[in-house]
């Protein structure tokens, strides 16, 4: 598939996805290199523009992270921002030193409309800069085109060879305007024509498949999230009955769960593929059986996933592809793409089965963030609930049941989350928390019920808000929402006696309890 593509190169700064992800926002695709990457390999890849990241370094130090001049030399436009910019002056014979007076945080910024890059954005702007050092003076051919109280050189370009440079964050939403100056870097400077489209992407994606499967057959592990259902979908319309669904109900998913899947991916659902659902719930409380450690808990889960998978597939014999529903982040966290090293080992749960007969394995989503993965479920037309649901964790309930799991606390996490899911929904309270559900919590307390002392469990309720789940605030949910949810759950779900809300945020706390 031939289209435009941006080229950013990461050193190591924490927003390398955030800038590639604006990019495609604005209409052109994008993609992350490490800066160890050859310049014959970028080269490749015939970029119509490159971006360098932020990084934690300071450039002029001796091995902190670099890159050959040449790339400025090749007449593709360059965008350097944070480190990147520092970096650019660097190498062109510019002057970086340590700052004065370091800026953090969301600051004013003086723009000169006759630049590219400002072009439509305000003469004063507030942009979010966080940099120890400063760029003192500029290179060679450079001049100045913003710039803030402490800071001379906030921005500075050389129209004449393309290169442009931003001391603050334009990928990031403190930086009010930021997206107009990377569109503009786009469109304005690289000439760049916005060919990264939804339902193009879906419509070539489905052909590419169609081609490359050919009359073979193909074998997808569907977990009715987001990733797997979205490349179950593109799959089926490529390649229709020449598809497997296994959907495998670990016991671990959330109530009526299971059936909602089948319901989609079923034989009575709207999609042409063979399905098949094993309910191995049994068999993963007898393997949870006294375990109490989460990390040990995740690792069995996720191995005896695998091992029910293999069964299945091993029904089936020999298949040609097998489907992985891996998105772009986890493609660029592997390090593959950019410089992050950050594995969260726990979230990629499963991994790849040892004993499935397959020759090659098959990616459709492999160059799509999680919006974007949304947004194509949305051109395909799988239902709503399936393509905005909210995270679940792969290990399901078993990471929100703490200590021991035993089919009488799923049963228990099931309905309470199901009471507490209901309660948000009818409040409105969905669309505004990004992530909501109960745990069961290993404390019994005692509580009375009627004129009967009881002896039973506690279940905690979390809602959070967060836009990458990394940090997250406890969100500050009603207090009469709450409180309808806590006397239906204790009502209906039977050894219950107290419910905690939990006002943690994330750091201190996780999202989930395990
Ligand atoms: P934490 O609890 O680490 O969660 O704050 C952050 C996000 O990751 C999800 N999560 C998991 N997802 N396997 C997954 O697939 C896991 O083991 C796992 N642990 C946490 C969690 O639901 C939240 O969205």
């Amino acid at each position: 598939m031939k289209r435009e593509t941006v080229v950013v190169l990461d050193f190591g700064g924490q927003y390398n996805q955030l800038i590639a992800r604006r990019v495609r926002e604005c209409g052109v695709y994008c993609e992350i290199y490490s800066y160890r990457t050859d310049l014959e390999k970028i080269k490749e890849r015939n970029p119509k523009g490159i971006i360098f990241t932020g990084g934690p370094n300071s450039c002029y130090e001796a091995g902190a992270p670099t890159y050959t001049r040449e790339i400025f030399n090749l007449g593709i436009p360059v965008l350097g921002i944070c480190y990147g910019a520092q970096l650019m002056m660097h190498l062109l014979g510019g002057k970086v030193e340590k700052a004065p007076v370091r800026e953090y945080g969301k600051i004013e910024v003086n723009t000169d409309a006759s630049s590219k890059i400002f072009g439509d954005v305000s003469p004063k702007t507030i942009c979010w800069m966080s940099h120890n050092d400063y760029i003192s003076q500029l290179a060679p051919g450079f001049r100045a085109s913003a710039f803030t109280d402490n800071c001379p050189y906030a921005a500075m370009e050389d129209e004449s060879r393309d290169l442009y440079a931003l001391q603050f964050h334009p990928e990031v939403l403190h930086t009010q305007e930021g997206k107009k100056m990377l569109s503009n870097f786009v469109y304005k400077v690289c000439g760049c024509a916005g060919d990264w489209k939804m339902d193009s992407f879906v419509e070539e994606t489905i052909q590419a498949i169609r081609k490359k499967v050919g009359s073979g057959r193909a074998l997808c592990a569907l977990s009715g999230g987001v990733d797997s259902s979205v490349a179950a979908v593109l799959m089926s319309k490529a390649i229709g009955s020449q598809l497997t669904c296994v959907f495998v109900d670990h016991g671990l998913l959330r109530k009526k769960e299971g059936d909602e899947v089948e319901a989609v991916f079923g034989p009575s659902g709207p999609y042409d593929l063979n399905f098949i659902r094993v309910n191995a719930q049994e068999r993963f409380y007898e393997k949870l059986k006294g375990v109490e450690e989460p990390e040990q808990k995740r690792k069995i889960i996720g191995e005896e996933f695998i091992r029910v998978f293999e069964e299945e597939a091993k029904k089936i014999g020999a298949v040609d592809f097998l489907v992985q529903g891996t998105i772009y982040p986890d493609v660029v966290e592997s390090g593959v793409g950019g410089e992050s090293t950050v594995i969260k080992s726990h979230h990629n749960v499963g991994g790849l089965p040892d004993y499935v007969d397959f020759k090659e394995i098959i990616e459709p989503l492999r160059d799509l963030f999680k919006d974007e993965v949304r947004q194509a479920g949305l051109e395909l037309g799988i239902p709503d609930y399936l393509g905005f649901r909210q995270p679940f964790p792969g290990p399901g309930l078993g990471i929100r049941i703490i200590g021991e799991i035993t089919a009488e606390k799923v049963k228990m996490v099931q309905d309470a989350d199901a009471i507490w899911r209901e309660e948000i929904a009818a409040a409105g309270w969905d669309k505004k928390v990004n992530q909501y559900f109960a745990a069961l919590t290993n404390m019994k307390s005692v509580g009375v019920m009627g004129d009967e002392r009881t002896y039973d469990y506690a279940i905690a309720l979390r809602a959070v808000t967060t836009t990458d789940f990394m940090t997250a605030e406890s969100a500050e949910i009603p207090w009469e929402v709450i409180g309808k949810a806590t006397s239906r759950i204790v009502n209906e779900v039977k050894h219950v006696n107290r419910v905690l809300y939990d006002c943690t945020g994330k750091p201190p706390a996780t999202i989930e309890f395990e």
